[in-house]
């Protein structure tokens, strides 16, 4: 069974981009994924082919439309395979996880909606079951460079796309740790050299020494992350208000 994205987007020309080349490019040639995408404004109900509309309340900008995406994402639903989830990228969704990534990657596939404007009106979220997502706390102008991003990291994971590669338990995040630094030839570059361990041939010393350097980088660049794995509570900001200060 092949993985199924269906992309809903004002912007369909930027794909499949990235995702056309390399590992993911080959798979998609050979069925191992498919990618199908969705212009929103052909569900447009006017002779404008208006998308968005403003916003209740006042403010800036424009927002999507609920009936107009609502009609794309039924007809996408019905088009392509059953029970895929349907994925709105927002940075006002859940940041993405690797380990929602493997499970994404281990079903159907998915419908990924692509926000564009101020945002989504709020109604469709809850009337079609949409879970919104987010790549990172940062603004991008709509969410289609968010779509590659979670399409390139669950096509990467499908059996056979990585090769011998593939996905091992060293990789970052799959342990909750980030994962030990690389090294190559040569062994000496600009007066720096590889770790003596590395050329040492001790599986099992090299084995250790990798432990130990993701538990240093992580416990360093990702408190967050190193928190969790050592089931250590993560000190509030200094001055931060503590709920109980309310
Ligand atoms: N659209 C705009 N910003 C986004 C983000 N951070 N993640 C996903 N989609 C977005």
């Amino acid at each position: 069974m092949s993985f199924a994205a269906t992309v809903l987007t004002l912007y369909p020309e930027i794909f499949p981009g990235p995702l056309g080349i390399s590992l993911a490019g080959r798979a998609l040639a050979e069925g191992t994924w498919s990618l199908g995408t969705v212009q929103i404004r052909d569900f447009a109900r006017d002779r404008h082919r208006s998308v968005d509309d403003t916003p209740a309340g006042g403010g800036a900008g424009m927002v999507l439309r609920a009936d107009v995406l609502a009609a794309a994402i039924d007809n996408a639903a019905v088009d392509g395979p059953p029970h895929r989830p349907i994925l709105a990228m927002t940075p006002r969704g859940a940041c993405l996880t690797q380990s929602r990534i493997r499970m994404l990657a281990s079903g159907p596939g998915v419908i990924v909606l692509c926000g564009r404007f101020e945002g989504i009106d709020e109604r469709l979220f809850e009337a079609r079951g949409i879970e919104q997502v987010s790549i990172g706390d940062y603004v991008l102008s709509g969410g289609e460079v968010g779509a590659l991003v979670l399409l390139d990291a669950c096509v990467r994971l499908l059996p056979g796309v990585m090769g011998a590669a593939s996905s091992g338990d060293d990789e970052s995040f799959e342990r909750g740790l980030l994962e030990y630094p690389h090294y190559t030839r040569p062994v000496e570059w600009e007066g720096r050299t590889i770790p003596e361990v590395l050329r040492s041939g001790d599986h099992a010393k090299i084995a250790g020494w990798r432990q130990a350097q993701a538990e240093i980088d992580t416990r360093s660049r990702r408190p967050d992350l190193w928190a969790r794995h050592s089931g250590a509570r993560v000190q509030p900001p200094s001055g931060a208000r503590h709920e109980k200060d309310e």
